[in-house]
């Protein structure tokens, strides 16, 4: 069963997510409590695209992130290096473009979008300052940026409710919804081992980005941070 380690190798990663594509939707459904759809939406207001515009939704998976932006008339393309859930998209949403290619070496040209976004993606790359120095590349001056990423809660008594869900409780229900239990081993560790909010809003400036700022969802468990490509 492939379970990518914390080096995040990108082979490693996409096996992991080609091996849990089939059930994907369904297990983030079950893990998140229904609170992804939540998040989602939330997403889609920080961003503020318009009928019309680019978006470039990164490391989209089965493309779950990228349907409210395709469903309000943005051309959105949804990206991802995992052949596994870029199937299980295409056999789910026909209509979206998809496209396969790796964060850190995107195959678009410079300034093609006029926004980029990630959600649940930015973790898992191996190289993340690369992934925002592409994202940062292929967004037009004066485009936008929101990250969509598991982060800390910050309440220190939820915070450790919440990390005994995640090492304990997380693993016990994936193993019953998820055909690869193992990889939400990895989910859980690689959410403790991901900056802060501070932390990564730091990782955005030193890419480049600029008007970094961010807001916590559900307590700090996920956090937006938006940005400003100058
Ligand atoms: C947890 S899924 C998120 C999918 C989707 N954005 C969502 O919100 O449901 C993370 C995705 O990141 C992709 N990914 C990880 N590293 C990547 C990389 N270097 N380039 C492209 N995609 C990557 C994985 O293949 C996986 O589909």
């Amino acid at each position: 069963m492939p379970r990518a380690s914390l080096e995040k190798r990108p082979h490693e990663v996409a096996a992991m997510f080609d091996e849990v594509a089939a059930k994907y939707d369904r297990t983030n459904d079950v893990l998140s409590l229904g609170q992804d759809r939540r998040w989602r939406r939330a997403v889609v207001e920080a961003l503020d695209v318009r009928a019309g515009e680019r978006l470039l939704d990164l490391a989209a998976g089965t493309g779950t992130s990228t349907e409210p932006f395709a469903d309000a008339g943005v051309l959105a393309v949804p990206c991802d290096f995992s052949l596994g859930m870029l199937h299980a998209g295409r056999r789910r949403r026909a209509d979206l473009a998809f496209v396969a290619g790796d964060a850190t070496r995107l195959p678009f040209a410079d300034g093609a979008f006029d926004a980029v976004t990630i959600s649940f993606g930015l973790r898992n790359v191996g190289d993340v300052d690369a992934a925002l120095a592409e994202m940062r590349r292929v967004t037009r001056h004066g485009g936008r940026m929101v990250v969509c990423e598991f982060s800390h809660p910050t309440w220190a008594p939820f915070r450790t409710v919440y990390t005994g869900y995640l090492m304990r409780a997380l693993p016990a229900v994936a193993r019953r919804v998820s055909s690869s239990p193992d990889s939400y081993v990895y989910l859980a560790e690689s959410i403790r081992a991901w900056p802060d909010q501070r932390g990564l809003a730091r990782r955005i400036s030193g890419a480049g980005w600029t008007d970094v700022e961010y807001r916590n969802l559900s307590g700090g468990i996920v956090a937006l941070h938006r940005a400003v490509r100058a």
